[in-house]
């Protein structure tokens, strides 16, 4: 999402056991903090696919500002072409939660 080097971008997994735990957001603001203190990033980006209504309320709880949505988006390792979700964190908008 970004090729500069004070930005990065987010991505997660966890096993399906643990969902609805409330896991995942608290992992994510950790790692918005570490991002933005020991990184020292000025911004996070951060995605979902259309449909995944799990990460679209993650990123929503965590803070993440709606940006964009692109249509035709590859996903090489499923061979096929999805709709993507783009929010951005920034680290002023981050110090202010
Ligand atoms: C997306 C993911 C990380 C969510 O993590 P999590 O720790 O379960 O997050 P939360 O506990 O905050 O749950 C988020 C929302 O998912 C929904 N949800 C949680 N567990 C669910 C379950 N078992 N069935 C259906 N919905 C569920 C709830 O709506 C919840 O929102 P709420 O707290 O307002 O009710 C996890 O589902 C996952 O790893 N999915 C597979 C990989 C993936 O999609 N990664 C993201 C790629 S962009």
């Amino acid at each position: 999402m970004t090729d500069r080097d004070d930005e990065c971008e987010m991505g997660y997994w966890l096993g399906k056991p643990f969902w609805g735990q409330g896991i995942m957001p608290e992992a994510v603001k950790e790692l918005l903090r570490h991002a933005f203190e020991d990184l020292r990033m000025q911004k996070v980006w951060i995605g979902y696919y259309e449909g995944n209504t799990k990460s679209k309320r993650v990123q929503g709880k965590c803070g993440f500002k709606y940006q964009w949505k692109s249509e035709n988006v590859d996903v090489p390792l499923m061979n096929e072409k999805r709709t993507g979700h783009v929010s951005l964190m920034t680290k002023e908008d981050w110090q202010l939660i």
